[in-house]
């Protein structure tokens, strides 16, 4: 088939999940148990659209790997081309380092001179831009964000029993949790703006109590709250957040595993204010769907410190991978894929704000280019989350052909995050069956 004629719209041909499914799903249970038993099981996938074993298809907006959607003509091109030439990481092969060149090109400001640590995994980069912190500083502490999801390693540092490790080693004593900017359930029962900040406020405060500034190495943020349920801070914090980071010479670690290569309508969330980080961890779609990730900082943090390593773990820097990752970020600038993101998202963003308008169980509508989201609430006015109706409603979408996911502290956020090929006739598909399956 060629690509010009490959689905892009929703068919649903059997109840969901179909006979097929199920089977596979099955199997699925017997090897796994009940954790994270998938609801379809999925056959291939083309652009934003994922086909089930039973011919169901899906448009997938709870996606977050492949930004340039699935079986990418030019990623299959580039990553089998790469596979006949050569599979696992070799240090001087063009398709490394044409690809680690194009990712720090990218980056702003002092980042674009700074210094790449590849590694495999979201977890692994920001496990490492904590250490490279903590090193850097000669600091212990990490001020961190309640509500916020970094990854799943951390005790295999403290395992390892090589010498000087205990330098980088996190303790859960060593990390203050702070609470993550959320304007529409403000921690402090405020009203944004007439607020004062009192979210900022309160860091001052735990330099007061619980630790002195200069006891902390970094302070790690999702420039974009993804997991937590799509919250994005107001400029004020930011720019109050960087001040303080500044004053106290705490290094700024952002997170971009999920938010960063375009999503948010900027190659980076933190680009949205102008922020240039100390530390940067991306993830997921880095690799075109192959598993890499990396760390980027200011030059002088990794080359002064020992943790900073150009490659951490025997697979870091797989060629597969970075030749993906290349025909990636060449198939965004190419098709313009970032504006596309920004102005679809605000295109979706608009809709969804008057589609609340007459819906009494949206209670807010966030969203920064194709990263949206949207809170259920049994009451507007008391904005009591409706959790069930949430994952009602995710069961819903999908018998329709959507699939959403659903994040948040109550899981009751039904969150977006399409390939940022996304066309204007697949939003409307996508916000025609929300209008259908919402109350
Ligand atoms: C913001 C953020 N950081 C880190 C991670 C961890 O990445 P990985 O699952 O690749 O280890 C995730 C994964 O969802 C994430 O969303």
């Amino acid at each position: 088939m060629e690509d010009s004629e490959k689905p892009v719209l929703p068919r649903i041909v059997t109840e969901v999940p179909g006979p097929k499914s199920r089977r596979l799903i099955e199997r699925y249970r017997n090897i796994f148990g009940e954790r994270g038993v998938p609801a379809i099981a999925v056959e291939k996938g083309f652009g934003c659209i994922k086909e089930d074993v039973d011919g169901n298809r899906f448009l997938d907006f709870a996606q977050s790997l492949c930004a340039v959607g699935f079986s990418n003509p030019d990623v299959i091109e580039a990553s089998t081309g790469q596979l006949r030439r050569m599979i696992p990481r070799d240090k001087g092969a063009e398709a490394l380092l044409g690809f680690t060149e194009s990712v720090l090109s990218r980056l702003p400001g002092g980042l674009k001179e700074g210094r790449l640590n590849l590694v495999v995994s979201g977890s692994e980069a920001v496990e490492l831009a904590v250490h490279l912190a903590r090193e850097y500083t000669e600091r212990p502490l990490i001020l961190s964000y309640l509500d916020s999801h970094h990854g799943h390693v951390g005790t295999l540092f403290e395992l390892s029993g090589e010498l000087g490790i205990d330098v980088w080693t996190a303790k859960l004593s060593d990390i203050v949790h702070i609470p993550y900017p959320n304007c529409y359930r403000c921690p402090f029962n405020q009203e944004y703006p007439g607020c004062d900040m009192l979210c900022l406020g309160y860091i001052e405060n735990i330099f007061e109590t619980v630790a002195r500034p200069d006891q902390f190495a970094g302070l790690l943020m999702e420039p974009v709250l993804l997991n937590g349920g799509v919250y994005i801070p107001p400029d004020e914090y930011m720019e109050g957040i960087m001040e303080i980071c500044r004053e106290n010479g705490i290094q700024f670690i952002a997170d971009e595993v999920y938010s960063g290569m375009g999503s948010s309508g900027e190659f980076l969330a933190v680009n949205h204010w102008g922020i240039t980080p100390d530390i940067l961890c991306l993830g997921k779609a880095m690799g075109g769907g192959y598993p890499i990730a990396a760390v980027a900082t200011r030059r002088e943090i990794t080359d002064e410190t020992r943790g900073g390593v150009a490659f951490t773990g025997t697979f870091a820097g797989n060629l597969v991978g970075c030749a993906a990752g290349k025909a990636t970020l060449d198939y965004i600038d190419e098709n313009d894929l970032i504006r596309n993101a920004k102005d679809l998202g605000r295109y979706i963003l608009k809709s969804l704000v008057s589609m609340s308008e007459g819906k009494e169980s949206i209670g807010d509508v966030r969203g920064r280019g194709l990263i949206i989201g949207f809170e259920l609430v049994k009451d507007k006015s008391t904005k009591e989350p409706a959790t069930e109706e949430a994952l009602s409603v995710t069961r819903r979408a999908m018998g329709e052909g959507l699939l959403l996911r659903r994040y948040g502290r109550y899981r009751n956020v039904l969150i977006m995050t399409p390939p940022l090929t996304l066309s204007r006739e697949q939003a409307d598909v996508a916000l025609e069956i929300i209008e259908k399956v919402v109350k």
